[in-house]
């Protein structure tokens, strides 16, 4: 579903994003990966045995400058970049009244100005070439809140704003600009809950399963290949049919 493409995917070394990763590469796509650690690399090399084109390069997605050089290295590297998967992201969860104003700017910087740094360092070269799919990982507590998140679903509010913002800004180029909102999905972000928590947290959803990394990637793979090519501006939940 993706012959010929080229992918970025931040955040590719564990859980969602090296989920699409695979997904993508099984598709057939030529992919940089990204993340802030040297793990990323491992998982290039891992992958490239797929037979398929992989790099991966070790970045900080909240580095502006670094975003932009990293950027030009890629597009020089495999000469277009065709799908851009901004996926890196972390939690500091506390109650507002605990939570420190560090707590708030880490969240900030990596979830969300992370997702601006990366999109305006592959941007031009999509209006060049006058096509491409942006998919921004948001979350479902970026719809409804969650208590003990407030930097978190801040950031992940933003991120639907930016998305639905450059829809429309980018819509005339044939640049598509869509988010994910994953739920409860099994990745190291989720696995320090307390077993009951857990527990209790299943009961809420329709489905009665946490989701695994791969019913997040089945819904990348759709929104990067042409199958979506009429949808923009849109937030699909994979989130097993909760209320938000
Ligand atoms: N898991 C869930 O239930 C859930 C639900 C809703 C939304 N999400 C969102 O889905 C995305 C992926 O989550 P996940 O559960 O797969 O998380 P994860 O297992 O903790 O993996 C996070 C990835 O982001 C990378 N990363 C973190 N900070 C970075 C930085 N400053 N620069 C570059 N890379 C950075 C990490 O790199 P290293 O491996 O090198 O540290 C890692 O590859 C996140 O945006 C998260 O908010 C997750």
């Amino acid at each position: 579903m993706l012959e010929g493409k080229v992918a970025i995917i931040t955040g590719a070394a564990r859980g969602i994003g090296k989920a699409i990763a695979q997904k993508f590469a099984q598709n057939h796509a030529n992919l940089a990966l990204i993340s802030r650690s040297a793990r990323v690399l491992e998982v290039a090399d891992e992958l490239q045995k797929m037979g398929v084109k992989v790099v991966g390069y070790q970045l900080d997605v909240s580095d502006f400058d670094r975003c932009q050089q990293i950027g030009k290295q890629i597009i020089e590297e495999f000469g277009r970049v065709d799908v851009l998967v901004n996926n890196a992201g972390i939690t500091r969860d506390n109650l507002l009244l605990r939570m420190t104003e560090q707590d708030w700017d880490d969240v900030i910087r990596v979830n969300l100005k992370s997702v601006f740094n990366m999109t305006k360092a592959v941007m031009s070269q999509m209006i060049r070439q006058r096509s491409g799919s942006i998919i921004n990982m948001s979350s479902v507590v970026g719809r409804g809140g969650n208590a003990g998140q407030a930097n978190y679903s801040a950031s992940k509010a933003g991120i639907i704003g930016f998305t639905k913002s450059l829809a429309k800004e980018l819509g005339a180029r044939n640049i598509r600009s869509n988010a994910i909102a994953p739920g409860f999905i099994e990745t190291d972000m989720t696995k320090s809950l307390p077993e009951d928590v857990r527990k209790n947290w299943i009961q809420t959803i329709p489905l009665r399963r946490v989701g695994a990394p791969e019913d997040v990637a089945n819904v990348a793979l759709f929104l990067a290949s042409d199958l979506s090519s009429y949808i923009t501006g849109q937030v699909i939940n994979v989130c097993g049919g909760i209320d938000i």
